[in-house]
Formats: structure tokens, sequence, C-alpha cells
């Protein structure tokens, strides 16, 4: 008989992961706490944007096979596998990433699983969480040992969610026993019949999977980034200095965008996380090395902000400034811990009149950041603007016409700062452009493109 499958928290991994799982062809039962989020699925509502997601959620709340609950007991009865997604903070008090989440709902499902089970932890973890948590289990549920715990990262980025899912790079498992092992690869089956590698290894391997990659990721970001910091002091140019070393298969040239640096739900957090737990576990050089990444990641936004200040003369306060972008990167209207919205908040504080346009992310923005002026167009937004900032990276931005944007501004003058612009057309059109890491904006160098 074909496993049945729940899958803990319904945020954006749970969401998406529950969805997929029923488009494999799983009957998937979804639970959380929160009633009017489980209401919003039932009937078939995504409360965020992801492509593809929302069809697939309606798809699979037709068919049956794709179902949600707020009732543990509900849970504990119906499934054979119960993945565990829920979300992993930063703690109020600290970089450490807060537990409670993944206590409450192991503790919730513990006295409700009364027969053989495998609790799959998708979560992202300080590692030792895994072991922790089967002692937990082990302790609590009627099933005792037969309740056993493997690891399974999620590996998937925002605005690709669905096809990283359904077609992963790879697959993560951290298992404690063949049974679970066998377990993980009868649901994974499409995938590895596609040639998928499936990595089987122990529990703390798999945990720390997932903070050792997007640190690695975040880590290169604020290497080119602080290398522009070199650039500028130079004279260098960071775009063609990333072109040159990312033709070295070894470095690549993927994460080398050098500009306001990273942000969003999860490389923040988990640069974060993976420090302190490092640190904890007496490993300073993770520590210190991790340390120096999110320093470099918050000197980046601030030294945005110094290029907008020297755009208008020094001076922000009284300046019409135009953002356009919210979202912490195009294609999502995730605008959690965005370096778009720092920015904005940082140069209103100086008391400029900022006018903000993101092509998705407004709603979520207004909520940050109700002090911020979120305007419906580009147009709206660099009307009358004495400096337009560009903060995140959308099409409609890169694509824009300058000639006619410069009709529109007050001055015609631009800070790149995820450096997505074409410079010598921007300069060609009249417009006076900065951007971190190009002191001087050459034409990029020739030769093949990255
Ligand atoms: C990330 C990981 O990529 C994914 O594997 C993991 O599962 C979750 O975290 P995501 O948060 O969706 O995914 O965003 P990602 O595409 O990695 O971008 C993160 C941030 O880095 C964004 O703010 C982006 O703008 C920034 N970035 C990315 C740069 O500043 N420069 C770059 O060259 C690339």
């Amino acid at each position: 008989m074909a496993l049945k499958l729940s899958v803990l928290g319904v945020g954006y991994l749970g969401v998406t992961h529950a969805a997929c799982l029923a488009q494999l062809g799983f009957e998937v039962l979804g639970l959380d706490v929160d009633r009017h989020r489980i209401d919003r699925l039932r009937a078939g509502e995504v409360p965020f944007h992801e492509p593809g997601l929302d069809e697939l959620v309606r798809t699979h709340c037709r068919t049956g096979r794709l179902r949600f609950t707020t009732d543990y007991a509900e849970v504990g009865a119906f499934a054979d596998v119960h993945f565990l997604t829920v979300g992993t903070p930063q703690a109020a008090d600290g970089d450490r990433a807060d537990l409670r989440f993944v206590d409450a709902a192991a503790d919730a499902l513990a006295p409700r699983l009364s027969r053989p089970c495998l609790v799959v932890g998708k979560s992202t973890v300080p590692v030792g969480t895994a072991a922790r948590l089967a002692a937990r289990l082990a302790a609590r549920t009627p099933a005792g040992a037969r309740a056993e715990v493997a690891w399974n990262p999620e590996f998937l980025r925002e605005g690709t969610a669905v096809t990283d899912t359904l077609r992963p790079d790879r697959i993560v498992v951290g298992v404690a026993s063949a049974r679970a092992e066998g377990l993980l690869r009868e649901i994974y089956a499409p995938a590895l019949e596609a040639g998928t590698p499936f990595l089987v290894t122990d529990l703390a391997t798999a945990e720390l999977a997932k903070v050792a990659a997007n640190s690695f990721l975040a880590m290169k970001i604020s290497f080119i980034n602080a290398v522009s910091e070199v650039c500028e002091a130079a004279g260098a140019d960071v775009l063609a200095l990333a072109r040159v070393i990312g033709h070295d298969a070894r470095i690549g040239h993927r994460f080398l965008g050098a500009g306001v640096g990273f942000g969003g739900g999860c490389l923040p957090k988990d640069v974060r996380a993976f420090r302190a737990r490092a640190e904890e576990l007496g490993c300073t050089a993770v520590g210190t090395l991790l340390g120096e990444v999110d320093q470099v990641n918050l000197r980046s936004r601030r030294r945005v902000v110094e290029l907008a200040r020297e755009s208008v003369g020094g001076d922000l306060a009284g300046r019409r400034v135009a953002v356009l972008g919210a979202a912490f990167k195009p294609g999502t209207d995730d605008v959690r811990d965005s370096p778009a919205l720092d920015v904005a908040s940082a140069v209103s504080r100086e008391g400029a009149k900022v006018a903000v346009y993101d092509p998705m992310a407004a709603a979520n923005g207004r909520r940050a950041r109700p002090d911020l002026e979120f305007v419906d167009s580009m147009r709206s937004a660099v009307t009358g603007a004495e400096t337009v900032l560009l903060l995140t990276e959308w099409e409609e931005f890169r694509r824009a016409d300058p000639a006619e944007l410069a009709r529109w501004v007050s001055v015609a003058s631009v800070v790149d700062g995820r450096n997505a612009l074409d410079h010598v057309a921007w300069s060609a059109a009249g417009w006076t452009v900065r951007a971190p890491g190009r002191p001087g904006f050459p034409p990029l160098l020739s030769g093949p493109a990255a």
C-alpha cells in the first residue's frame, strides 16, 4: 500500500513540500497550528507568491490527495512518514536558531504516535538537533523506538521552489537505519529514477549540509563585496573582475554578484545560526569566518546608503529619493531581511522623502515598514526624484529605457545597488551612475559573457 505522508508546519517550505509530494502521487496531510492559514489553504489559497504553487495546491485539494488540518491526533493516526517543516527563526536574544517550533511540534506529535513511523526533519537546525529529538520522541511516544528520526535538508530557492523540489540537484538523507533509507528512497523514487544524486549520511552530516551550503553561498557574495571595497580603493572594476575569476571552473560565475548584499529568510539567519553553533562546539574558525561574512554583508548595505548620500551632494535631508525594489531578490514578494528595505529605511531616517516601488512586494513591504511610502509604478516612484536607487534587480528595472526615465526625474542620478544596469547606456542617456565596486564604470572588458 502507498505510504501516507504528513507535513508539519505549512509555511514556505511546508506548503511547497506537501504540494509536491501530492504531485508525486502520495496522499498528504498538512498540519499547522495557525487555523487561519489552514482555512486559506483548504480554499486553495497560498499565502505567498511562488510560481506554480497555487495551481498545484488547488489541483491536489481537488484530487483529495492534499488535505490540511490543525489536529495532531488526525496526523498521528494517518501518516507513516511525518515531515517536520516548521520555521527555525533567529532567536530574539542572539544569533542562534530558535527551536521552539521544532520542539513544540515534536512534543505535540509524540503522544499521538502509536505505530511504527519515521519522523523526517527538513527544517534548518543546529547540528545535534536530530539526535536530541530522537531521544525526546522515544521517551514520549507510545511507539517508543519504533518512531525513528531522519534528516532530509531542503535546498529550494524562493521563486523556483516547485521545480527545485520536484527536480532537485541532490537529495541528502541522514539516517540511522536501513529502514529509514528505504522509506525515503520509496518517497523520492521518481527523482532517483531521473538520476538525481542520492546522498546517504549520518544525522549530523545531513543537518550540517544545509547550513554549510548556505554559508558557502553567503561567503561567495561577501567575498566579492569585500573585494569591491578594494576595487573602489584601487580604481578597479568589480564586475570585470568577477567575470575574469568566474571563468575558472573551480570558482564559477554564480553568487559573485557584487552589490547591496544578501538577504531573505535563509542566508542571513543560517550564517548566524551556524556561527553560533560552531562557537558552542568550540570551533572558532567557522565562527570567525562567518562573523566576517555577516559584517561585510551589513557593510554592503551601508555602502549603498553612502553612495545615495554622495549622489545628492552629501546630505539626504529633504531630498526626493526613488527606491526601485523592496523584495530581497527578484521573483518573490518576500521582504524578510531585505537589503532593499533596510537601505530605504536608512535613507528615510536621514530625512529623505522616499518613494518605493516594487512590482510584487509592495503589500509585504508596507506591512514590514509602515513608515515608508510605497507607490504603484516605476514612473510614480521616479517622477521628480533627485536620485534613483536600484535595490532589487527586477527585469522591469533592468529593461527600463534610461532616456525615458531621464525625462521623469528631477536629477538624472542613479545608484545601481545591484550592478544590474547597463552603465554605458545609462551614462550615454545623461545619467550619473554610481555603483559599489565600480569607481570608474569602464565598459566591461570584451570577451565571452559570464
Ligand atoms: C537560499 C539558497 O540559495 C537555497 O538553496 C536555500 O534552500 C534557501 O536559501 P533563497 O533565500 O531563495 O535561497 O535566495 P538566493 O537565491 O540564494 O539569494 C539570497 C540572497 O543573496 C538574495 O538577497 C540575493 O539577492 C543575494 N545574492 C545572490 C547576491 O547578493 N549576489 C549574488 O551573486 C547572488
